[in-house]
């Protein structure tokens, strides 16, 4: 990936910055249940406040496709969040485009700052924001005279407020998107060995590239979580109830195949009334999370690694009887002091809930997008951002 220009690049005195956020985070019902990522975005924001700009921040929030989904996914608790944390007012644009909007926008002072309401709003009449429509990109790029994407989260997107207002006035990224990137990178480009990977999670289907990718150049690949039973299926396992993707046998197959002696699969779990060896699981066995043996298996492969990248729980970690795969890896690689990166998502929130927030090198704030970075090495969000100037 090419240098690309951030905030600094830029003399932000008295101009209207433009600072996409991802402000995604779990609500319920207008109260904020983690608030990570809006804590994540401050720096950019107080930088940009701090060197005279005015600041319009965008965001989108879940998925809005009807006006029902509108009522549980406005950003407005996010405005009172970020002014607490601020300690200054942070207004708040109910339209996300339209005359109020530019009016309050064209009377922003230096040090003010605009939240506009989800971007996604825009995807009730035509999906204009997920479909970068031409003229929506242009409209957001007219209020402002600097765009900076911070919204790391969702750099995976095409998205008009993401890849569409930076084709029209100049851009650079944030803090947020700049250590990100030098996080990740900075683990992929070490050269210590044994680098292992370990994935968990439910769905094998969003990871098969991640796999593919990942597996190349790591010493090991240990797979937890319910995708685990797609791989043991192939290798003649009776899985009971456990959720395989059938789509994904095949691909799993050519996984076994060629790079049999690099995959670690787990070889107990915990089943509802019982642990059981993966052996004995009969026809209406569910495994909810790595057994013990597993978890001695996994600390033998751990114990000398110098890199690890983790995507994915190892177990229902939500549920507090099958969080015990999910909280003996996290501790065995604080145990070893293993550099490690969590790649965000479900993940990130094990982290959070189970209580490991300090134990790690790098926690991401993206899943989506880190899952992308780590198959492709680049993010459509920040390949569209000017290049630094050399
Ligand atoms: C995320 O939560 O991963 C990002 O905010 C992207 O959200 P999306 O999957 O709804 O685009």
């Amino acid at each position: 990936m090419n240098m690309k220009k951030t905030i600094k690049d830029y003399d932000l005195n008295g101009k209207k910055v433009i600072i996409r956020c991802d402000f995604n985070i779990p609500m319920s019902n207008g109260i904020i249940l983690d608030d990570t990522r809006i804590r994540a975005s401050i720096k950019t924001i107080r930088y940009a406040i701090n060197n005279g700009a005015s600041v319009i921040l965008l965001s989108h929030l879940g998925r809005v496709k009807t006006d029902e989904d509108k009522k549980c996914n406005s950003l407005y608790p996010v405005s009172l969040a970020l002014s607490n944390i601020l300690k200054k007012e942070v207004l708040f644009s109910p339209e996300t485009r339209g005359k109020e909007l530019s009016r309050m926008v064209s009377e922003l002072q230096s040090g003010d700052i605009l939240l506009v309401e989800n971007t996604r709003f825009e995807d009730i009449d035509g999906n204009k924001e997920s479909k970068c429509d031409k003229r929506l990109s242009k409209y957001w790029a007219s209020l402002g005279d600097i765009y900076i994407n911070d919204a790391y989260g969702a750099c995976h997107r095409n998205h008009a407020s993401v890849t569409g207002i930076p084709l029209y006035i100049p851009s650079g990224i944030g803090f947020l998107v700049e250590r990100e990137i030098k996080k990740i990178n900075g683990i992929l480009e070490l050269n210590t060995h044994p680098f292992i990977t370990i994935l968990g999670g439910k769905k094998i289907e969003d990871k098969t590239k991640l796999i593919e990718s990942l597996v190349k150049i790591s010493d090991k690949l240990i797979i937890g979580g319910a995708m685990s039973f797609t791989f043991l299926k192939v290798l003649g396992y009776n899985t009971g109830k456990c959720i395989i993707s059938e789509d994904n046998l095949s691909f799993c197959k050519k996984i076994l195949d060629n790079y049999k002696e690099k995959i670690i699969l787990p070889v107990d779990f915990v089943c509802e009334d019982a642990i059981k060896e993966i052996d004995e699981f009969d026809d209406n066995d569910i495994g909810y999370d790595i057994g013990p043996k597993t978890i001695r298996l996994f600390d033998g492969e751990l114990k000398d690694a110098k890199r690890v990248i983790l995507n994915g729980p190892m177990g229902m970690f939500e549920d507090s009887r099958y969080a015990n795969g999910t909280r003996k890896v996290f501790n065995i690689l604080g145990k070893y002091k293993i550099k490690t990166v969590i790649g965000g998502g479900d993940s990130a929130s094990a982290v959070n809930n189970l209580g490991f927030n300090d134990l790690f090198y790098h926690v991401s704030t993206g899943g989506g997008a880190t899952m992308k970075y780590l198959e492709d090495r680049k993010l459509v969000g920040i390949e569209v951002i000017e290049d630094a100037e050399k």
